[in-house]
This record gives structure tokens, C-alpha cells and sequence, in this order.
């Protein structure tokens, strides 16, 4: 397999082509930006330790029946995935109450959801990804009525596998956000799935594990990946 050209450079990844026309290569930056990229930064180290947590959370969800995009990781910050056309949606799950909930809502942080609350965002910066439901998708044509039924019910069963997965590592999965992309006319599981795209608390103390260190100035962000790292590689 040959690395060919730059296909894309998104804020903290770079896609490439490859020469089999199905399959690109996602490359990890330590680049980090928060609030629409109206803060931004770098830490050391991060693509390393994204591209090996992604790959081990895709490994674990493939194995439990969630199709993804992964095919096999190619070095410390390259993944080689499948070529999908991505759904311009973010969605997210949350478990408890952060980051956007509480300011749009007014909710507590650390609020526990009396049931999980799934959203769709409009993956779109000039716009700032503004949420939006499913009527908004259908109607707009980013997806159709089938596969926003699909984007759920996998997601769904993402939550429940994921925080199996984390609680097993002593963290709480309190959100999430994932995307999608098609395949050969199948939906599947795409992106990144890391602490820059999850919230994750230590069970009992409450440390904030993810990339909310970065986006609060709350100190030792390195170290919060590398503890995920840790927990998740078992190294
Ligand atoms: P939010 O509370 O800021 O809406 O974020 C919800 C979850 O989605 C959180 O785990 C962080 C993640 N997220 C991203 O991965 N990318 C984004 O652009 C945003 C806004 C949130
Ligand atoms: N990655 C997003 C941005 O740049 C936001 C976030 O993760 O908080 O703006």
C-alpha cells in the first residue's frame, strides 16, 4: 500500500489518498482548537496518543458488532480507514450535563440525564456546527429518514459498548461526539473516538481525563491523554 496525495487537512487530522481508491490515510496532528477554533493550540504528543486510543476503542466496538471505518493502524499517528463520504452531522450523546448543555440549558454540571440525550450538530464551522434535529437533516438532505435511523441506533448501542469499556478503566463516559460516513451504501462508524471527542471523569474523584483541561486552562493537559492512553492500552 503507497501514501499518495493530501486529500484534506481538517483541524486536527489530515487525510490522505492511497493507491487503492477505497481506502485513505488519517493522519493525527497535535494541533487542538476549542469553541469553533477560536482557541487554539498544540499538545505535544497528542496525535500519537488519539490515533493509538481511536484504534483501540474501534478494535473494541468492531468486535462487538458496530461496523467502522478502521482497516488497521499504520504507525504512531497514521490509521489507514476505509473512504467514506462523511455525514455532515455531528452527533452526540450525553450521559450527564457539560460543556454546551449547561450553557445552553442552564443544567448543573454533573447533572445524571434521567436518560441519555442524543443530538444532531450541523457539522459546519462558518455556521458553528448549531444544533439541530432530525427534521433539519432530512429536510436540509444531509442524510435520509433511513440513515438517521441507523446514525441512532448505532449510536445507541456506541453508548452502551463505550461505557462499558471506559468504566472498565475506572472513567465515566459523561458525552460524547462521533460521525459517520458511507461505505458502499452502508453507514459506518467514522472519525475519531478520543479524549478530544469524549468527556471522561475518573470514577470517585471526578478528574476530568479529556480535552475539557484544554478547553478550561485547567493544567496537565498532556498528561490527561496519557492516562487514558494508559488505562486503555494497558501500558
Ligand atoms: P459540547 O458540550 O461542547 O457540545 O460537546 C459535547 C461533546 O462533543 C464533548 O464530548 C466534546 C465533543 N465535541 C467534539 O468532539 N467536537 C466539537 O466540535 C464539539 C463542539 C464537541
Ligand atoms: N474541535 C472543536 C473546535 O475547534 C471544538 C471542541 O472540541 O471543543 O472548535
Amino acid at each position: 500500500m503507497e501514501k499518495r496525495e493530501k486529500l484534506y487537512e481538517g483541524k486536527a487530522k489530515i487525510m490522505y489518498a492511497t493507491d487503492d481508491a477505497d481506502l485513505v490515510i488519517q493522519y493525527f496532528k497535535d494541533d487542538a482548537t476549542a469553541f469553533n477554533a477560536k482557541k487554539k493550540g498544540t499538545i505535544d504528543e497528542k496525535g500519537i496518543m488519539n490515533n493509538a486510543i481511536s484504534c483501540k476503542v474501534f478494535e473494541f466496538l468492531g468486535a462487538n458488532g458496530i461496523p467502522t471505518h478502521l482497516v488497521k493502524k499504520l504507525s504512531d499517528r497514521e490509521m489507514l480507514v476505509k473512504k467514506v463520504e462523511i455525514v455532515p452531522v455531528e452527533v452526540i450523546i450525553r450521559n450527564r450535563a457539560a460543556g454546551s448543555l449547561c450553557r445552553n440549558y442552564g443544567v448543573q454540571e454533573g447533572k445524571i440525564l434521567s436518560r441519555p440525550i442524543f443530538e444532531f450538530c450541523y457539522k459546519n464551522d462558518a455556521f458553528n456546527d448549531p444544533l439541530m434535529n432530525e427534521d433539519h437533516v432530512v429536510g436540509l438532505g444531509l442524510a435520509t429518514e433511513k440513515e438517521v435511523a441507523r446514525m441512532r441506533e448505532l449510536t445507541m448501542k456506541v453508548n452502551e459498548l463505550m461505557k462499558k469499556f471506559f468504566l472498565a478503566l475506572n472513567i465515566e463516559l459523561i458525552d460524547f461526539k462521533i460521525e459517520f460516513g458511507r461505505f458502499k451504501g452502508e453507514i459506518i462508524l467514522a472519525d475519531e473516538v478520543s479524549p478530544d471527542t469524549c468527556r471522561l471523569w475518573e470514577v470517585g474523584t471526578g478528574v476530568r481525563l479529556d480535552k475539557d483541561r484544554f478547553r478550561q486552562d485547567l493544567g496537565n493537559i498532556k498528561e490527561g491523554y496519557q492516562e487514558v492512553l494508559k488505562r486503555v492500552t494497558g501500558k
